[in-house]
C-alpha cells in the first residue's frame, strides 16, 4: 500500500514512517521542505505526484507559546492546513489519517475524556487544532482523526527540541536536583505505540474520531519519578512549589483521554503508559530491568 507521511522527520512522523515501512508498505516521507500544508497548491502538487492510498498528516504548529504569539499562523497550519490535506485526499480518494490533541479539552472534567465529551480549548493551539478537526469533518472525505497526548519518542520533537524523558535525564545529570509540576495530569505516550495503532487502523474499515493514548494516567512529577526509578538515575526529585513555573499560556490541568472508540471497535493496541516507557528505554537506552541499581531519592 502506498502511504504518504507529512512531517516525516518529526518525532511522530518518523516512527509512523518506520512502522509502515516495516509492514512492507511503500512509504513516501514528506518533510516541510517538500510540502507546505498551509498552501493548497503545495499540498496538491506533492500528493498528486505520489497518488497514495493513505496520507498521514502529523504536521502542526504545536509550540503552545508560539501559537499564542502568532494565532494567524497557528490557524493557517493547524486548521487551513488540515483542510487543504483533506481536500486533496478526497480528490485522490485517499484515506486521511490526521493527528489532533488532548488540548482540545479544558480539563475541568477530572475523569477521562471520551470522544463524545464536549471540547473547550483553553489556548490558541487547542482552538486551532479543534478547528482542524472540524475542517476535515466538513470536507467529509474518508478520514481518521487521532487525538494523542504527551508524546515522547526516539526522534527529537522538532518544535520543542527535546522530549520529556531525555530532558529529565539531562537535568538530573547536570543539576542533581529536579523540580517537576505535580498538578498537570495526562497520559504520556510513546510515539512508536501511536505508530503501531495507526498501522492497525489503516488496515481496518474504521473511520472517524479516535482517542489514542497509552492506558492510565499520571502527573509530570509521577512520570519523572518513573523515568528515574526505571533508569536508576541518582537524583533528588522534588515537586515544584505552587507558582515555581508560572504558566505563560493556560493549559488543561487534566487531559486524560479514554480510547472509547478504539475499544468499541476492538482495535485498541495501547498498553499502560509504564510499559510504553520501559519499551522506549529499552529501545533508546539499552535498558534492562534486571540490572537497574536504585540510587535515587524522591520527595514523598
Ligand atoms: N508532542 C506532543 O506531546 C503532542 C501532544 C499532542 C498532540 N501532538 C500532535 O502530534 C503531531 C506530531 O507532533 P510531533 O511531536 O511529532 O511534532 P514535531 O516533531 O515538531 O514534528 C512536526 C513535523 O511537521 C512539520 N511541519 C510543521 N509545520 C509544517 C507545515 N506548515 N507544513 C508541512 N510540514 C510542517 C515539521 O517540520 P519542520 O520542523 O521542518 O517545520 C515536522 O517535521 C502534531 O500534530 C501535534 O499537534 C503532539
Amino acid at each position: 500500500m502506498k502511504i504518504a507521511v507529512i512531517g516525516a522527520n518529526g518525532q511522530l512522523g518518523a516512527d509512523i514512517s518506520d512502522a509502515f515501512d516495516q509492514r512492507g508498505d511503500d512509504v513516501v516521507r514528506l518533510t516541510h521542505e517538500q510540502i507546505e500544508v498551509a498552501n493548497l497548491d503545495s499540498v496538491a502538487t506533492a500528493l498528486r505526484e505520489i497518488r497514495p492510498r493513505v496520507v498521514v498528516n502529523t504536521a502542526a504548529m504545536h509550540h503552545v507559546e508560539q501559537c499564542e504569539a502568532d494565532p494567524e499562523r497557528a490557524f493557517a497550519v493547524n486548521a487551513t492546513g488540515a483542510r487543504n490535506v483533506a481536500i486533496v485526499c478526497q480528490d485522490l480518494q485517499a484515506t486521511l489519517v490526521h493527528i489532533s490533541t488532548d488540548y482540545v479539552f479544558d480539563g475541568r472534567k477530572q475523569s477521562p475524556y471520551g470522544e463524545t465529551d464536549q471540547p473547550a480549548p483553553l489556548n490558541v493551539y487547542g482552538h486551532s487544532k479543534l478547528a482542524g478537526e472540524a475542517e476535515i469533518q466538513s470536507v467529509a472525505g474518508r478520514h481518521i482523526i487521532l487525538r494523542v497526548s504527551g508524546l515522547y519518542g526516539t526522534h527529537r520533537c522538532r518544535a520543542k527540541g527535546h522530549n520529556f524523558v531525555e530532558l529529565m535525564l539531562k537535568l538530573a545529570r547536570e543539576r542533581g536536583v529536579v523540580h517537576v509540576v505535580d498538578d498537570e495530569v495526562l497520559t504520556p505516550t510513546w510515539t512508536a505505540e501511536v505508530a503501531r495503532q495507526i498501522v492497525a487502523l489503516s488496515r481496518a474499515d474504521a473511520y472517524g474520531l479516535f482517542h489514542a493514548t497509552a492506558e492510565g494516567a499520571c502527573s509530570w512529577y509521577e512520570f519523572a519519578r518513573e523515568v528515574f526509578s526505571r533508569t536508576g538515575t541518582p537524583v533528588d526529585l522534588q515537586r515544584a512549589q505552587p507558582g515555581q513555573f508560572p504558566m505563560k499560556v493556560p493549559r488543561p490541568q487534566y487531559s486524560v483521554l479514554e480510547n472509547e472508540q478504539l475499544k468499541r471497535a476492538g482495535l485498541n493496541t495501547f498498553r499502560p503508559w509504564q510499559e510504553g516507557l520501559i519499551h522506549y528505554l529499552k529501545a533508546c537506552h539499552r535498558y534492562e530491568p534486571t540490572t537497574v541499581q536504585h540510587r535515587y531519592s524522591f520527595a514523598q
